[in-house]
């Protein structure tokens, strides 16, 4: 992770705060990355440099010191897409920065013990600027780059996102897998 004082093109701090200023509303957080992406602000962010070939990359950009937030960035290889997944119960919102992703959004409906079961909501491609917001129990989703380039994506988490559950189907149900989150450097 790069300190906001090393960060070699527009200074992760003008970034860090209009982030820390929205973090209380979820959807005014996706709006601030909104402009921030449009404006090319974050196009010099410390993503990964370019996508690994076995999986999508993370990196962590920025943990705030006292765990109120992170700022991961995502790099994604055409074709590569998550599961299904939580965020652990935290709020954020995030941002395509570059490329092209595609959004599904589940509804958490029943569980029994550790079985869950979803409703599929609506699915969207979309480019630079797009945002997607979590806001609990509304914090289930797949996403994915299912363009022909590679994509990277900005995610603000509202407190330090350590692992989340990625689920998969079975029949009318799907099981789920807790993931510890790893960062790549
Ligand atoms: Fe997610």
């Amino acid at each position: 992770m790069l300190s906001p004082a090393q960060n070699p093109h527009t200074g992760l701090a003008a970034l860090l705060a209009p982030i820390e200023a929205s973090l209380a509303s979820p959807p005014a957080l996706a709006q601030v990355l909104a402009g921030l992406a449009h404006a090319g602000a974050l196009d010099d962010a410390a993503f990964y440099p370019a996508p690994r070939l076995d999986r999508y990359a993370r990196r962590l950009i920025w943990h705030d010191p006292g765990d109120r937030f992170v700022v991961v960035g995502f790099t994604w290889a055409p074709g590569q897409v998550s599961a299904l997944h939580d965020h652990a119960g935290l709020a954020g919102a995030e941002v395509v920065v570059e490329g092209t992703m595609k959004e599904t959004l589940y509804e958490l409906v029943a569980r029994d013990e550790e079985r869950y079961r979803f409703v599929e909501g609506t699915s969207r491609m979309s480019g630079r600027g797009a945002t997607g917001v979590l806001q609990p129990p509304r914090e289930h989703h797949a996403f994915g780059n299912p363009g022909t380039v590679a994509a990277r994506t900005l995610h603000v988490y509202c407190g330090n996102l350590t692992s989340s559950l990625s689920f998969e189907r079975q029949g009318e149900w799907w099981s789920a897998k807790q993931i510890d989150l790893t960062y790549d450097a």
